[in-house]
């Protein structure tokens, strides 16, 4: 009997192996790129496609059939979009786990880039939020074209008064994430202490300003080269991590924002004091296999054994945040730090820019006068 049961549950464990590496090979396996199919007749404009995940190769400049709003939708001239993290994911299909949603061998969408900003060209019949010419930024598929359409009620919002859409462009994804972090996650009150690691990327540059926007006395870490961009932006403090490394000094945060993930969380609690918040946005990539579980799993580790929060952040997109944005904008709270512009066809180049992992502030898209 009890062999049996031995070797039954042998051959479980046997064909759980094989299942596992099986849906491994799957979700992994990268189909080749296909051709584009026929035009249809009507409206074209040019876009930025991928069918197959890999490098910024596999990204084309291609005239695709002009997208017509549904009733519920606006479709927007783009004039200028930014780039992020995000496209870097959704283009390569890693870490693994995304191919779940965005496609198993190859993407689903085609089109990509989310952050734009733009004039409304045309509505749908339900629409009564916005109008024909109204000046609009916010995150929808396929950015990195001509043309987007969105929902009406979903993450648009009127751009602000005195920004240009360069600078529009480049809030949607980073500045969002930033607010999420800093109010939601942490809920920072003014006079409270917060480092912000990573200061002078896309979403540490939009944290540092946020943040002294909430009252808080704001700490920037960066680079040598990046010292006076922190400052520029508001920041109280700021530690060169090339010669100082804050996870060791003696100074405590009540809230620690990290884009970086490059210390242990059992070093960020020591410079925390008992009550203190860390929110992971960022980390380093150790695995397409295992992010984001094994980040999530070192946070409810170090939940456990510490007594501050530990908290992951999973920003989401949506209307009433741009809006909060466009007032700190509007105060003159807020301001995109731009590193480099692109044209349209040269979005591989921007996003190869953004994967040496660099990037001062924004990279921009423009893609109309
Ligand atoms: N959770 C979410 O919902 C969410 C949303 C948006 C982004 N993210 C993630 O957040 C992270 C940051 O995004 P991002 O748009 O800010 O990226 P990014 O613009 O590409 O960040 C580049 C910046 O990181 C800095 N950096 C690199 N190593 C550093 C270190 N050891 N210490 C301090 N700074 C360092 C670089 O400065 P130097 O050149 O000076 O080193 C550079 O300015 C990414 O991992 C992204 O995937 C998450």
């Amino acid at each position: 009997m009890k062999i049996r049961w031995r070797k039954w549950l042998l051959g479980m464990m046997a064909l759980g192996v094989v299942g596992v590496a099986t849906l491994a090979i799957v979700v992994s396996r990268n189909s080749p790129c296909g051709s584009p199919p026929p035009l249809a007749e009507g409206e074209t404009m040019q876009a930025i496609i991928y069918r197959c995940y890999g490098p910024a190769d596999v990204l084309k400049l291609e005239t695709i059939a002009k997208p017509e709003p549904a009733e519920d939708q606006v479709r927007v001239r783009v004039y200028a979009a930014a780039v992020n993290p995000l496209d870097k994911h959704y283009m390569r299909g890693t870490p693994y786990v995304l191919r779940l949603s965005a496609g198993i061998g190859a993407p689903k969408v085609h089109s990509l880039g989310t952050d734009f900003a733009g004039v409304v060209d045309a509505v749908g019949a339900k629409v009564t939020r916005f109008k024909v010419g109204d000046r609009v930024f916010g995150a929808a598929d396929g950015a990195f074209g001509e043309y987007i359409v969105r929902r009406a009620e979903g993450a648009i919002a009127a751009m602000p008064e005195g920004l240009d859409f360069e600078q529009a462009a480049a809030m949607p994804v980073a500045a969002v994430t930033a607010l999420q972090a800093l109010r939601d996650k942490a809920r920072v009150k003014p006079g409270q202490t917060v480092l912000i690691n990573g200061a002078s990327g896309g979403v540490g540059t939009f944290a540092v300003q946020i943040a002294k926007a909430l009252g808080a006395e704001v700490t920037g870490v960066c680079s040598t080269r990046n010292v006076e961009l922190v400052r520029s932006l508001g920041a109280d403090h700021v530690i060169d991590y090339t010669t100082t490394n804050f996870a060791e000094g003696e100074v405590r945060y009540d809230v620690i924002i990290d884009m970086v993930g490059n210390h242990s969380l059992g070093a960020l609690s020591e410079v925390m004091p008992e009550n203190g918040v860390l929110v992971m946005v960022g980390s380093v990539e150790k695995s397409d296999w295992t992010e984001p579980f094994g980040r999530i799993l070192d946070l409810s580790i170090a939940s456990m054994l510490h007594s501050q929060r530990f908290e992951m952040l999973l920003a989401t997109m949506d209307g009433p945040d741009l809006e909060a944005l466009a007032a700190f904008a509007s105060q003159g709270e807020l301001r995109a730090a731009i590193d480099t512009r692109y044209s349209l066809p040269e979005v591989p180049d921007a996003i190869r820019h953004l994967e040496t992992g660099r990037a001062r502030g924004k990279i921009v898209i423009a893609i109309a006068e």
